[in-house]
C-alpha cells in the first residue's frame, strides 16, 4: 500500500484509496489547499455542491499541471435537490461552475426525500453516467434499508431497459473510524464489492487522547490522525481527512512508513456508536 494505491470500483474505473475532504473548506483557500494537497500526492479530492468550492478544487485540477486522468474529484446531489429534474439541474450547475468534461464520481449526499424523490435522484445519476458526463455513481450517509430500497429500484430499472440499464452502486461514503465502525452497512458493501469512504475519519480530532490510541501512537511514533488513517485504510476503507493547514495535509498523507498488527487493529476497535457529524442512516422516510 502506498499514495498511489488504487480501489477497482464497480463502475470498472478506479478510486485512489486516500482522499482529501474540503467541507468546511471556504472557497476563497480551496483553490491553494488543494494544490498543497496534490504536491503532497494526493489525487483525490472529495466536495460537494452544497461545499460551495467545487469551482476552486476544479481551477486547481486545471493549474497543477498534472493530467485529468490522473486527478479523482468527486461531487454529491445536494439534500435539497433531491427528485429527477432538481438533480438533473444540480449535476448542470457542477457542470457550468467547474468547467469540467467529466466528474468521477457523484455521490446522493443523503438519502433525504422519500423513495419517490430517492429514485427520481438515481435515474438522474444513471442518465449523466451513461451520456459519459459522470463515470461513477454512489450513495452516502444510506442505512441498510435506503441501500435496500435503491437495490430494488436498480433492479426495476433493469427489468425495464435491460441488463446494466439501472447503474451500480459504486461507492458508499459514511462517517466511519472505530467509534463508528457500522458493521451493517459495511458487510452489505463487502459482499458486494462496493468501494467505502470513510468521512471524519479523524473523528475531527475528538478522540486523540483515547488510552487504546495514544498506546499505538507511542508504540509506533506516528501522530493519533496517522493511526486513526492507517486503521481506515487497513480496514479497506478511502478515507477522506480534511486539513487546511499545510503541514495537516502533509502529516495525514505520510501514513505509508508503518503498518498496525492485527492486535493494533482490535485494541481500536470499540461497540460504540458515537457519530461526530450528522446521521442521516437513521432516518425512516
Ligand atoms: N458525506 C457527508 O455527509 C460528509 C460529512 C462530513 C464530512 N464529509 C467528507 O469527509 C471529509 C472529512 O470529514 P471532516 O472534515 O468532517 O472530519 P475530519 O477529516 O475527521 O477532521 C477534520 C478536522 O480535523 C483537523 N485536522 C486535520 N488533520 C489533522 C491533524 N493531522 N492533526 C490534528 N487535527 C487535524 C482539521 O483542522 P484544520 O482544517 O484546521 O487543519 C479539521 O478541523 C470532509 O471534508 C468531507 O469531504 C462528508
Amino acid at each position: 500500500m502506498n499514495i498511489n494505491t488504487m480501489l477497482k470500483m464497480p463502475s470498472g474505473h478506479s478510486i485512489p484509496a486516500l482522499g482529501y475532504g474540503v467541507y468546511q473548506t471556504p472557497a476563497g483557500e480551496a483553490e491553494d489547499v488543494v494544490l498543497h494537497a496534490f504536491k503532497s500526492g494526493y489525487r483525490h479530492v472529495d466536495s460537494a455542491r452544497v461545499y460551495r468550492n467545487e469551482q476552486p478544487c476544479a481551477d486547481a485540477i486545471r493549474k497543477s499541471g498534472i493530467p485529468r486522468g490522473e486527478i479523482f474529484l468527486t461531487s454529491k446531489v445536494p439534500p435539497r435537490s433531491m427528485g429527477y429534474d432538481a438533480t438533473k439541474a444540480a449535476i448542470q450547475s457542477s457542470f457550468s461552475q467547474t468547467g469540467l468534461d467529466y466528474i468521477d464520481l457523484y455521490l446522493v449526499h443523503a438519502p433525504y426525500g422519500g423513495p419517490q424523490n430517492r429514485r427520481g435522484t438515481w435515474r438522474a445519476l444513471v442518465e449523466a453516467q451513461q451520456a459519459g458526463k459522470i463515470r461513477s455513481i454512489g450513495v452516502s450517509n444510506y442505512g441498510v434499508h435506503h441501500l435496500n430500497e435503491l437495490e430494488g429500484y436498480i433492479k426495476e430499472l433493469e427489468t425495464q431497459n435491460g441488463a446494466g440499464k439501472g447503474g451500480e452502486i459504486s461507492v458508499g461514503q459514511w462517517e466511519l473510524h472505530p467509534w463508528l465502525a457500522r458493521p451493517d452497512i459495511v458487510v452489505w458493501c463487502k459482499e458486494r464489492g462496493i468501494v467505502i469512504e470513510a468521512y471524519c475519519p479523524i473523528v475531527r480530532g475528538q478522540r486523540f487522547g483515547e488510552p487504546s490510541l495514544q498506546k499505538l501512537v507511542k508504540a509506533h511514533g506516528k501522530t493519533p490522525a496517522q493511526v486513526l488513517l492507517r486503521w481506515s485504510l487497513q480496514k479497506g476503507f478511502v478515507p477522506l481527512p480534511k486539513s487546511v493547514t499545510h503541514s495537516r495535509i502533509v502529516e495525514n498523507a505520510d501514513v505509508y512508513d508503518f503498518e498496525l498488527s492485527q492486535s493494533d487493529m482490535q485494541a481500536l476497535e470499540t461497540t460504540e456508536y458515537s457519530p461526530v457529524s450528522w446521521d442521516p442512516t437513521v432516518d425512516r422516510d
